[in-house]
């Protein structure tokens, strides 16, 4: 329940990266010596992924933001449906398995709200370092008694796949001989990950490069880790700072990690200060935005993870705006929820179209995914009178505690018992979902 118009005012330290911190987890499967991460995000994806890795043997001791994994057991090579279903980033501990226990069973990740979302990529790069990958009864599973480097194209018809070059980089480290990854991805997540894996032993050169040459070593060591601040996170809730008005600094932020959404901020008149780990957003009350044209791209471009949520921002906007999704074409869940609080949005192709208006106001809006869900908060907090969101559970998955936290600044926001959804059962939820 958010009641919107009041501004936000203070101080607000960003979390570690739920997107750096799910690979960098998988990770844990390439050595039997202990590896100990620090400021890992408590989020329920997070948490799925903790509870993966122990059905695949490794020892998990969490500490507040701490966890302490050891590999205990490496007899179990299965990813089931029920964990990869609801959350594709499951698949992550493919290219560790493949390495390490030479053998993988993983459920094949479905489409999802976000749109199709193939693994391909992932295939091609187990394929070309000698692993054989088929694809029955919805398992992708692979046999890879011995991986070999290779040289490689990673590049699909939308670019780069963060969690592609993940899982094919992951299985590389400890092939034989050297593998070149043309077509990587260069998100600060895939960065943090060849870092995390250097320092457990590898040899990995060309890191925030396209290019990644890998020369297999027999085995890895353990580490101790920091997770990089999440700038996802970081977007939303800069987001928010600007939509709501008033005075937020954020700490323990990555700004080189943001440059291109401080620039759209500021396109949108929104005024930011940065240093080297501090971001500040102030406004006198609450502005309508410049319009803006805003393209998502792979890193350094826009991050499509941030799309919905600056998409909430030009709903209020003085003018037109125009937004195309250039990552996930169909990632436009939020615009009937937005238009349901006053929002003026029309769909062509993988474009939208933003007619801003003065005001949102309050509705019952319904969460579809997780930063679908981030950018209705985004709204809610602008628009006049009371917000209701349903299926909050899709904003636990990304964003800790967001009612504490933006309580913290002086947002009127609170977590309620869902009445109508408890009542549901979880078989008529799932009709209901259709
Ligand atoms: N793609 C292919 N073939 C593949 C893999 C991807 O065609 O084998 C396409 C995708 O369909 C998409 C594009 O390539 O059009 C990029 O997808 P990518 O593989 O990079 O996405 P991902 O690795 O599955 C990660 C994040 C997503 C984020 C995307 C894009 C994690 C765990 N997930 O997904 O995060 O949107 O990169 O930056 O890192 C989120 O946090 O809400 C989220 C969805």
């Amino acid at each position: 329940m958010i009641e919107g118009g009041l501004p936000l005012r203070g101080t607000l330290e960003i979390n570690g990266a739920k997107n750096a911190a799910l690979p960098m987890l998988a990770a844990v499967l390439l050595t039997d010596e202990p590896v100990t991460f620090h400021r890992v995000p408590d989020l329920s994806d997070i948490r799925t992924m903790l509870r993966l890795l122990e059905e695949l043997g490794v020892r998990v001791t969490r500490k507040g933001s701490s966890v302490k994994l050891k590999v205990e057991r490496t007899t179990a090579f299965t990813a089931p449906y029920e964990l990869v279903s609801t959350m594709r980033a499951s698949f992550c501990v493919l290219g560790p398995l493949a390495a390490r226990r030479k053998r993988a069973r993983i459920s094949l990740p479905g489409g999802c709200v976000i749109g199709v979302r193939p693994v391909d990529l992932h295939l091609k790069g187990l394929r070309a370092l000698g692993a054989r990958v088929a694809v029955e009864h919805g398992y992708v599973e692979v046999s890879s008694p011995r991986l070999t480097g290779a040289k490689m194209f990673l590049g699909g018809s939308f670019g780069s796949s963060v969690t592609g070059t993940a899982n094919i980089l992951m299985a590389a480290v400890l092939a034989e001989g050297t593998t070149v990854i043309e077509g990587a991805a260069v998100e600060p997540e895939v960065v943090e990950l060849a870092r995390l894996l250097r320092t457990m032993g590898a040899k990995i050169e060309g890191i925030g490069s396209h290019r990644l040459l890998i020369e297999g070593v027999r085995e890895l060591s353990g580490t101790e880790w920091t997770v990089i601040p999440d700038r996802v996170e970081a977007g939303t809730f800069m987001a928010a700072a600007a939509i709501a008005g008033g005075d937020v600094t954020f700490t323990h932020i990555e700004p080189d990690h943001l440059t291109s959404v401080i620039e759209v901020l500021q396109n949108l008149g929104v005024h930011v200060e940065s240093t080297a780990n501090t971001v500040r957003i102030a406004s006198e009350g609450a502005a309508r935005f410049k319009p803006v044209d805003l393209t998502t791209l792979p890193y350094p471009g826009f991050p499509t993870d941030l799309q919905a949520q600056f998409v909430a921002l030009m709903t209020v906007g003085d003018g037109i705006s125009i937004v195309t999704e250039k990552v996930y074409p169909d990632r436009f869940m939020h615009i009937s929820e937005l238009c349901r609080m006053g929002a003026r949005i029309r769909k062509e192709g993988s474009s939208i179209i933003i007619q801003g208006v003065p005001e949102l106001h309050g509705a019952p809006i319904m969460a579809s995914d997780i930063r679908a869900s981030a950018a209705l908060v985004v709204a809610a907090l602008r628009a006049k009178g009371a917000s209701e969101i349903r299926r909050v559970y899709h904003i636990d998955r990304g964003y800790e505690r967001i009612e504490k936290r933006l309580g913290s600044l002086g947002a009127r926001i609170r977590r309620t018992a869902d009445k109508a959804e408890n009542a549901l059962t979880s078989a008529s939820r799932w009709a209901a979902a259709f």
